[in-house]
């Protein structure tokens, strides 16, 4: 079952501004999909329009095989949640569990049900420990981990990460990476990840590659990385490690065009034993 399908979409801010024509996009119940594009490509809007923040002005937007519409809106946003990029913007109680809550709350969630999913959701961001603390206390990752607890307690079964770790240090960005592989393999959420860190897009089932509202590449990640000239048309760099092996073969070292470390570590030592 596809989760999202977009099928000729159409959108635009307003008259001259920025538009999307006749975009199609799916995204499979139960896959990663990660989405890169530089600045301004489209990547936000294409999540609002999955969660239905914005309404497209063409085509449909299908959640799950229910097309959106005005009237059932609500129900369709359920089953998408969306994290943002600032943590601090998504906090809205000092005490984490009552942040986690706050959504769920806020949609009639009975009491007693609204303590489960607590649970459910902070020991899935593995922040259990952390239930009666003061968010303010908390480390950037650590927020970012209750935003995603707080989305996660209303169940939805698709989570869009818009940038939600372009805010954070290498170990929080780490933190939110190991919190998403593991909501999509153990708890089957469908994930679309929108970054611009090209190392998390390694990881994902398929990488999307946005530019000026329009889907440009899409593939398997590695497929994608591989294919440096196109990349550089559509101002995305290579994930660190390919830069490195790339440069590496400019300077006339005969190493592979590699995603991974360890594979370019043994060139590199042929190379120089
Ligand atoms: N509310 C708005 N009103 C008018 N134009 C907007 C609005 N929001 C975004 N835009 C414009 O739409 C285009 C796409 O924006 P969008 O936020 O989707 O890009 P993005 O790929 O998420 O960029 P970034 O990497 O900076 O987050 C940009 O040119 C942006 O200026
Ligand atoms: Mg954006």
């Amino acid at each position: 079952m596809h989760a999202i399908e977009f099928r000729d979409v159409d959108f635009s801010y307003g008259e001259g501004g920025f538009r999307i024509n006749k975009l199609n996009f799916t995204v499979e119940e139960g896959e990663f999909v990660a989405v890169l594009g530089h600045n301004g490509s489209g990547k936000s809007t294409l999540a609002r329009l999955a969660n239905g923040i914005l309404e497209a002005d063409g085509g449909t937007i299908t959640v799950f095989d229910t097309p959106l519409n005005d009237k059932n809106l609500y129900e369709v946003r359920k089953q998408v949640g969306v994290v943002f990029q600032n943590p601090d913007n998504q906090t809205v109680a000092s005490i984490v569990e009552d942040d986690v809550a706050f959504g769920a709350e806020n949609v009639g969630t009975p009491r007693e049900e609204i303590g489960r999913r607590i649970g459910f959701a902070l020991s899935a961001v593995g922040m259990e420990e952390y239930r009666h603390a003061t968010v303010a206390r908390l480390s950037g990752g650590q927020k970012q981990r209750v935003a995603i607890a707080g989305v996660l307690a209303l169940k939805p079964r698709v989570m869009i990460l818009d940038e939600s770790t372009a805010m954070l240090d290498p170990r929080g960005r780490r933190e939110i990476v190991d919190v998403v592989l593991s909501l999509n393999k153990k708890e089957k959420i469908t994930v679309v990840l929108i970054t611009h860190f090209m190392e998390e897009a390694l990881l994902a089932d398929r990488a999307v590659v946005m530019n000026r509202g329009e889907i440009v590449m899409q593939g398997a990640p590695a497929e994608i990385f591989r294919r440096h000239e196109e990349l550089l048309t559509y101002n995305l760099a290579l994930p660190r490690i390919g830069e490195i092996s790339k440069r590496l073969r400019e300077g006339g070292l005969d190493v592979s065009d590699t995603l991974d470390p360890d594979t370019l570590a043994e060139d590199i030592a042929k190379c120089v034993s």
